[in-house]
């Protein structure tokens, strides 16, 4: 009897396959940006056992946690394999079809996550696990320049022009030999030695890529995905904003309001946000504009982010932190003054945070997003003592993206 298995897919793959058998149009083509400010599309290479797997949730959750949107593509060769498609025939007619078919399956489903991350309205980073140009390493060369003809598209095309940035992740059999094993993935059969060749071949592939980082195996797993995880922070560095500050008041566990209002009542502090802040530009966020008793704040470029189609009279309205980021791009500082979800939104771009530390804790229902220590550096610390007008202790704080 024959036994029916029924395989369970993720909703969203479903849907991707779906749009995959589209046709991308000229128009669709031309999204195929390897990143905009708001985008940035990588490639996670590497040759067999290198730890892509784990690595690949590392990125996600680190990112997620400080508000990216994070989308990460999976292998196109292995949801082929998976399907059915064999990589291994003798017949060159067929595995000519089949890699052809991989390769713009890979593009495909690049580009439209691409169109999904554009439309998140949140920093999005685009994992690939493996890029176009891993297909080049199992053929010759002849093959790969016949394939890239019939899909026409060159080498700059695939290689330079999709990817901010290709992470080369070494196997562990070089160099970390006794870690590795095909016991973690079904489709690996390679012997040490074939997976150092592997490993030679596409590394081979990728370079020439302008921002081609090799990341080598360790026998500490943990620093190899400490280096992927700095690496990475490099690469996105550039879209970060020079001239993008944040300014806020907070308790000791990061408290920022309750109940759409501020924790408290300190005049101090509010002098020192507006002799940061006079002059510049101020931007928020709808439910902090609505809490303010006057406004617009007077001496100051008023800027309010709201997603609904609704214009706030006396300010500048915006809908989207691309657009948000465009207004102040000529500025020489501008400063994101709240609230909770605002300051979730712009902490990645930010190059300077202005912080009111001050000494207790408090009801709240809003925080200020965590701040990696590894990432700032405390360049400013003055301690304020309370008084008769100000009710607690607080230290007025800058710190400096490192
Ligand atoms: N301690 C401090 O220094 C400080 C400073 C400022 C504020 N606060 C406190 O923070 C609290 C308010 O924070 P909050 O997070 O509730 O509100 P908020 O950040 O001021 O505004 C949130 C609003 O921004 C809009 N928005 C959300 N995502 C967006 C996106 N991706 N693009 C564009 N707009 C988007 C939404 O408005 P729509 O629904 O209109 O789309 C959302 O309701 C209050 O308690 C306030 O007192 C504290």
């Amino acid at each position: 009897m024959l036994k029916k298995t029924k395989k369970v897919c993720c909703p969203v793959f479903v849907e991707l396959l779906s749009l995959c058998l589209k046709k991308l149009t000229l128009f669709e083509r031309a999204l195929t940006l390897k990143s905009t400010r708001m985008v940035t599309k990588i490639v996670l290479t590497g040759g067999p056992c290198a730890g892509k797997s784990t690595i690949l949730k590392r990125i996600k959750e680190k990112y997620e946690k400080i508000g990216w949107a994070v989308y990460m593509l999976p292998e196109s060769a292995t949801l082929f394999i998976e399907a059915g498609a064999n990589f291994l025939t003798s017949d060159s007619k067929l595995l000519f079809e089949t890699e052809k078919s991989k390769l713009q399956f890979q593009l495909a489903m690049e580009d439209y996550m691409a169109q999904i991350a554009n439309a998140s309205g949140k920093p999005a980073l685009i994992v690939c696990d493996r890029g176009a140009m891993d297909t080049a390493a199992y053929m010759d060369r002849s093959v790969w320049q016949r394939i890239q003809i019939a899909i026409g598209m060159n080498e700059t095309a695939l290689r330079d022009d999709r990817y901010a940035a290709v992470l080369h992740i070494c196997t562990a059999a070089k160099g970390a030999e006794d870690f590795y094993t095909l016991l973690n993935n079904k489709c690996r059969s390679e012997s040490p030695e074939v997976a150092r060749e592997v490993d030679d071949r596409l590394l081979a592939v990728w370079k020439g890529h302008p921002n081609l980082h090799v990341i080598q195996a360790e026998i500490d797993f943990e620093d190899k995905i400490k280096n992927v995880l700095n690496t990475l922070d490099q690469i996105i560095k550039p879209v970060k904003m020079k001239n993008l500050s944040m300014i806020a008041a907070v308790g000791q566990n990061l408290e920022l309001g309750y109940k759409n209002q501020l924790l408290c009542h300190l005049p101090i502090d509010l002098k020192h946000f507006k002799t940061i802040t006079s002059g510049h530009t101020v931007l928020m966020g709808d439910r902090t504009w609505e809490s303010l008793p006057k406004k617009p704040l007077p001496n100051r470029r008023n800027i309010v982010i709201t997603l609904d189609d609704v214009e706030f009279p006396d300010c500048e309205t915006v809908h989207s932190i691309e657009d948000a980021l465009k207004l102040i791009e000529g500025e020489e500082e501008a400063f994101i003054m709240g609230g909770a979800t605002m300051y979730k939104l712009f902490l990645p771009y930010a190059n300077k945070l202005y912080l009111t530390r001050i000494a207790s804790q408090f009801t709240a229902d809003v925080y200020f997003p965590a701040i990696n220590d590894e990432e700032w550096t405390l360049t400013e610390d003055e301690f304020v003592a309370k008084d008769e007008k100000n009710e607690y202790d607080l230290n007025f704080q800058t710190l400096i993206r490192r």
